[in-house]
């Protein structure tokens, strides 16, 4: 597999399987910071505690490490990925962001682990399937919801997926993605959610889901 630059000037990679880039052609700095950071609020929550399906390259986690290192703050971080890339691989991904260098080589030294700790906060990673990984309840403040499109990769978009993933936010908390497919948003409501279209960048609508109502089931 080879790595593409997208239009920021930030890698991405494309997966033959599913037929699709890891990233948006706009930017993959650019989706992980305005969409997955910021309209989950994480980068101005002063304990965020970051749930993500599909960590990839790692860009949604280092960009949210930056702003955490930035502002001083611990970051906790759980992300559920069945199929992680090789050390070699992600050695690659170069991203503008200085202050978490250090964190980074560290994980890149020890990669792939299940948990990495220090005074900059934790990262774990439960290596398997959205649909079976242990979460848990009531913890996480924000959803970063990252998998291949619905078309090619329907399983984490699923209603009972959603159901789980509403189950590890705590309450307010927000879940935020780049799909705005009509089944999934109707999914998502169904799962407890309160359901916001927001506009996107290099894409019209994105959305957003705060966890407001007890969950169903
Ligand atoms: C669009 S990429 C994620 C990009 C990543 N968030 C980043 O910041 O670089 C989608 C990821 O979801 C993972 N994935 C797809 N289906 C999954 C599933 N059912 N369970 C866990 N991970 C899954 C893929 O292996 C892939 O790494």
């Amino acid at each position: 597999m080879r790595l593409l630059l997208t239009q920021d000037g930030t890698p991405t990679l494309f997966h033959p399987g599913y037929g699709e880039a890891y990233h948006p052609r706009q930017g993959a700095l650019l989706q992980a910071r305005r969409l997955y950071l910021e309209k989950t609020l994480t980068h101005l929550h002063p304990a965020p505690r970051v749930l993500e399906v599909g960590l990839g390259l790692l860009v949604n986690f280092r960009v949210t490490l930056e702003s955490a290192l930035r502002r001083g703050v611990r970051l906790r971080y759980l992300a559920v990925e069945r199929e992680p890339l090789s050390p070699e691989l992600l050695a690659q991904v170069s991203l503008p962001l200085a202050q978490g260098a250090a964190v980074w080589a560290e994980i890149l030294r020890g990669w792939p682990r299940e948990r990495f700790a220090g005074p900059w906060g934790e990262l774990r990673v439960v290596f398997g399937d959205v649909r079976e990984a242990p979460l848990p309840r009531g913890w996480a403040t924000a959803v970063y919801l990252d998998p291949f499109s619905p078309r090619v990769n329907p399983e984490p978009w699923s209603l009972p997926v959603l159901k789980r993933l509403r189950g590890a936010l705590r309450p307010g908390g927000r879940l935020a993605t780049y799909s705005a497919q009509g089944a999934f948003r109707l999914a998502l409501k169904e799962a407890g959610f309160a359901l916001h279209r927001v506009p996107g960048v290099g894409k019209r609508e994105w959305t957003v889901g705060i966890a407001a109502k007890v969950p169903r089931g």
